[in-house]
């Protein structure tokens, strides 16, 4: 398993990628599968702005069309800002596949390691579904 500095250099190289000509906030993100497979990701966004693609889901999906089910890590890394967290909706993505930690710059050129419980509490997810009688 990488170093997790060796992760967020990864995450700030796929930023680096971002097509974020609207708002101009450039996010990278690293998915580490349960298995070891390391996938990233860039915001990406569009002119309908509400299409825009944020780094995290990016990487999530490919992590999801490679047949990954079960991502232990994502880290996020952002060009301009300091401290950086997901946003509810890509917490929700992470919820999905079972995210075990989610690592984010804390501004001051460290890193934050966070249970995802911590950012996400008393979510919603697969298993609430378990009793639905459809
Ligand atoms: N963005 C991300 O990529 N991830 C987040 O968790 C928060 C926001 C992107 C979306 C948009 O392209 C830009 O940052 C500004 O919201």
């Amino acid at each position: 398993m990488s170093d997790i500095n060796d992760l967020y250099a990864q995450a700030r190289h796929a930023a680096d990628n971002s097509y974020a000509p609207y708002s101009n906030f450039h996010v990278g993100a690293v998915v580490v599968a349960e298995d070891g497979r390391v996938f990233t990701g860039c915001n990406v966004e569009n002119a309908a702005y509400g299409s825009a693609i944020c780094a995290e889901g990016n990487a999530i999906s490919s992590a999801a069309a490679a047949g990954v089910r079960k991502i232990d890590t994502v880290v996020v890394a952002c060009l301009d800002a300091g401290e950086c967290y997901p946003c509810g909706n890509c917490r929700q993505l992470m919820r999905e596949f079972k995210v075990n930690t989610v690592v984010v710059q804390d501004g001051e050129g460290s890193l934050r390691t966070h249970k995802f419980g911590e950012i996400l509490p008393h979510s919603f997810g697969p298993d609430s579904l378990e009793n639905n009688a459809n």
